[in-house]
């Protein structure tokens, strides 16, 4: 069996307050894109995975074997080849953990149910259950209580991959108020473009002030939005159209870009 494993990209992120177990309440708006790993998923006598980059760590941190874990351990032989990178806010290991769970019980036939699935996601990361869901979903709690909006699909995204890299627990850390949430968007997503902030900006732009300058280019490029995915460091822009976006990838020669659409199914 082989499978995408796509990133995403949040169109907006608030932290709306903090929570006895440790972690943040937020309200955000998953985009799945076309950015993506490839896992492929073979019988074998026992559980293993490779990966083609060796600066992913293969031990039980990994989320990979940490879903196969969850699910027993079946006899598989997974390989990851990787293409999303790591540390940048897109949901790669989050992605790859969901697509785990998927692949592995639908080849040994486990008929996990459904909230027993999303439940074992949550539990190897808040992230991991809209990788379950895919398209475009309204997020709240730490981002496991979804509501599936509108398809939206094909949207030209311009990525913007800055070699700094942001570490999500450090991100929230430097968050010291709250936003108030704001609640299912009623209009297409770009009627009230005012509307999709994310507040790890401020304070992630406020040490690295070169994302801002990523954020300010995609605008003058002519992105419709432009805003930073999950607590960074990537710099998403969307536009209306392909040739836009290429146009403006040009203007980006001293960082990595990567040239992306929304896609509306997992
Ligand atoms: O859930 P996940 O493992 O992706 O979270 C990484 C870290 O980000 C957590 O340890 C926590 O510090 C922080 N976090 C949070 N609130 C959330 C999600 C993550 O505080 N809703």
């Amino acid at each position: 069996m082989r499978v995408r494993s796509y990133a995403k990209i949040n169109w907006s992120l608030r932290i709306t307050g903090r929570r006895a177990d440790g972690y943040h309440d937020l309200e955000t708006i998953f985009q799945l894109i076309s950015l993506h790993d490839t896992m492929a998923f073979d019988r074998a006598d026992r559980m293993t995975l490779t990966c083609d980059d060796a600066s992913i760590p293969l031990d039980q941190s990994n989320l990979v074997l940490r879903a196969a874990r969850a699910l027993g351990n079946p006899p598989v032989k997974i390989e990851l080849r990787k293409e999303i990178p790591a540390g940048g806010g897109l949901g790669g290991g989050s992605s790859n953990a969901a697509t785990t769970l998927r692949a592995l019980d639908e080849m040994f036939e486990l008929h996990t149910p459904a909230p027993r699935l999303r439940e074992l996601a949550l539990a190897l990361g808040s992230d991991v259950p809209f990788f379950l869901l895919g398209g475009t979903a309204y997020a709240t709690g730490r981002g496991e209580v979804l509501t599936p909006l509108p398809p939206l699909g094909g949207v030209p995204l311009l990525l913007v991959l800055p070699e700094e890299r942001v570490s999500t627990a450090e991100a929230f850390g430097l968050i010291s108020s709250y936003s108030k949430p704001v609640g299912i968007p009623r209009q297409t997503l770009f009627a009230r473009p005012e509307l999709l902030v994310n507040d790890f900006e401020e304070p992630v732009f406020a040490s690295l002030p070169r994302l801002r300058e990523h954020k300010n280019a995609l605008l003058a490029a002519g992105a419709l939005w432009a805003g930073m995915s999950g607590s960074g460091s990537t710099i998403a822009g969307a536009f209306e159209t392909a040739a836009e976006r290429d146009a403006a990838r040009q203007r980006f020669a001293d960082v990595r870009t990567v040239a992306a659409e929304s896609i509306a199914t997992v």
